[in-house]
């Protein structure tokens, strides 16, 4: 099975999972449970934007950073860019905050609601270069769903 159609199985139970529900946080614990399970992500979560930081949502995997800046890190730079940013090796990323030392690659989506930046998934991985085009385009969709805007 492709990473690819492993998604595509997994955006159906996304959507069936958030379908009349409207708590944010619900959703994110059940996606994030979803999304762990089904490939064995090292860490799966969400910050939500509160105010001028990202604070730490729903997960699943080791303990994490609870406060993170806008423009700090991989998940501040996601957000302040509003675009989803791959990183192959979290070495190589300037201000990367590591809040695993475990943690080799890692990509976040911003999830946008009305235009605007209200959340990040940030996934890691104990591989390098887990995460490519593939992940970010589905993963894309899936946070998309989340907020119902596909
Ligand atoms: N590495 C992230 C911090 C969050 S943890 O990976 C869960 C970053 O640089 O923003």
């Amino acid at each position: 099975m492709t990473k690819e159609s492993r998604y595509e199985s997994l955006l159906p139970q996304v959507k069936a999972l958030c379908e009349g529900e409207e708590d944010m946080i619900a959703k994110m614990a059940n996606v994030s449970a979803l999304l762990h399970q089904e490939f064995g992500f090292w860490w799966t979560g969400f910050y939500r934007v509160q105010g001028d930081e990202l604070l730490l949502g729903p997960f699943q995997g080791p303990l994490a950073c609870v406060h993170i800046g806008y423009g700090r890190g991989v998940c501040g730079t996601a957000w302040k860019d509003e675009r989803t940013v791959v990183v192959p090796d979290v070495e190589d990323f300037p201000g990367h905050i590591a809040c695993s030392s475990e943690s080799r690659s890692e990509i976040v989506v911003p999830m946008k609601k009305d235009g605007r930046v209200v959340a990040v998934l940030d996934i890691d991985s104990r591989e390098l270069s887990t995460f490519d085009e593939v992940d970010a385009r589905c993963l894309e969709q899936l946070v998309a769903l989340m907020t119902g805007s596909c």
